[in-house]
């Protein structure tokens, strides 16, 4: 079998295993994986049958990731990480996030029973999209020691807690520390779908991540009084949802105006809910994102002050809560041409980027070097069951996986950080 045609195969099992993950959801009709949930569970246990039968040690740490363990050929040795997340968001594709982790799974499965200088271990992200406690990143912010108090309090729609979700599974939170070891770590690489439209544009296979934007979300709750729909007349109303409405269209007008801007209110939550109630409250989400970090606090800063004059003007209350601040952050400059370097090695044209998406490669930053590698998503689509990804493109993000671990094995210069470590 050629090499072409060893990578295609596994492509084609890796695409069916993202597949078959995708129907560990908690919907009878659709792909919805949140946080230590029963499909999760269900999720861990097949992966960690690929990852034994590569050679790898498996576990799942405090908070719920799942991690699979490739020794080095020397027991000291450092470690290079290599995932993503295995929670969705709801009615999802089969690719975001588990695709970076079914492509780590494929790289040992190469490997296999070949040793390197550093072990591989990786990394099944718990809670990335942030779905079932309303906070992303709980699985990559254990890795940089951030779960605290907080973080393990914040309840469900159900008042469960995070503290509370982990223990039910016979986790221990106590145990979170140990999820933080960073200090033997070289770096972090996660594989992703791009998730939007530019690869497939340039017709690229894959792309490789300069930088990835910043992300604010927030909470607004806009309060008026709810009436009857049939006796109030329109200038005594105070009618949550018109102004909630207006807030929207002001929304999208600030982000068209800013190049590079995109602001999206993804949930909106009026009540009491019924026909002919004039709506007294409403809860919506914020989410603005932007490569430079003082235009997106602008754009928040302004659609606070414009949801205060509607409230104003219409005699109601508006409140916020800061959901989540992330500033954007730049990958690791040296893994960023290395990664160029093995892409153009198996013939493909690379491009550099900047990625609209938040992934948890933003969270490892803040402690080991990160990088990333984009596969194409045809159409652009993502966050979607039509999401897909090319098999020639998982054949080549699988090769160059390889022939990056090749390399950095060689490079005394990535070797050299072990120093650091
Ligand atoms: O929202 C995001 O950017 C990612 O899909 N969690
Ligand atoms: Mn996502
Ligand atoms: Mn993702």
């Amino acid at each position: 079998m050629t090499d072409a045609s060893h990578f295609e195969a596994h492509a084609r099992k890796i695409i069916a295993r993202c597949r078959k993950l995708a129907t560990f959801s908690e919907d009878a009709t659709g792909t919805r994986r949140t946080f230590l949930s029963s499909p999760m569970r269900d999720c861990h246990r097949e992966i960690a049958e690929w990852l034994r039968a590569s050679g790898a040690k498996v576990s799942v740490d405090a908070a719920g990731n799942l991690r699979g363990f490739y020794a080095a050929t020397e027991a000291a040795a450092p470690r290079l990480l290599i995932g993503s997340h295995l929670d969705t968001v709801p009615n999802a594709g089969a690719f975001d996030g588990v695709l970076g982790v079914v492509l780590a799974v494929a790289l040992l499965e190469c490997l296999d029973p070949r040793r390197l200088p550093f072990s591989v271990e990786v990394l099944g992200f718990s809670e990335e999209e942030g779905v079932r406690f309303g906070v992303p990143f709980i699985g990559s912010r254990a890795l940089v020691g951030r779960v605290d108090e907080e973080l393990l309090n914040r309840r469900d729609g159900n008042g469960v807690s995070v503290g509370e979700a982990i223990r039910v599974v016979g986790l221990n939170p106590a145990d979170m520390p140990q999820a933080a070891r960073t200090d033997d770590v070289l770096a972090f690489l996660e594989f992703h779908i791009e998730q939007g439209p530019v690869l497939d544009a340039l017709e690229r296979p894959l792309g490789v991540v300069e930088a990835i934007v910043a992300q604010t979300r927030e909470e607004f709750r806009f309060a008026g009084q709810a009436n009857h729909a049939g006796t109030t007349p329109m200038h005594l109303r105070h009618d949550a949802l018109a102004g909630a409405a207006e807030w929207m269209a002001a929304v999208e007008r600030t982000a068209r105006s800013r190049p590079g801007l995109v602001a999206t209110v993804g949930q909106v939550e009026a009540k009491p809910g019924a026909v002919n109630v004039i709506p007294g409250t409403v809860r919506m989400t914020l989410d603005v994102r932007h490569r430079s970090p003082e235009t997106c606090a602008d754009a928040v800063d302004s659609l606070s002050k414009e949801a205060k004059q509607i409230a104003d003007r219409r005699g109601l209350e508006v409140t916020e809560r800061r959901l989540l601040e992330q500033k954007a952050v730049p990958m690791d400059d040296f893994l960023v041409g290395q990664i160029e370097k093995t892409i153009r090695g198996i013939g493909c044209d690379p491009h550099r980027m900047t990625s609209g998406a938040g992934h948890d490669a933003m969270i490892l930053a803040e402690k080991v070097p990160a990088a990333m590698i984009f596969l194409r998503s045809p159409g652009g689509i993502s966050h979607d069951p039509a999401e897909s990804v090319l098999d020639e493109d998982v054949a080549k993000a699988l090769e160059c996986g390889l022939c990056l671990l090749d390399q950095l094995a060689r490079s005394s210069e990535f070797l050299k950080r072990t120093c650091r470590a």
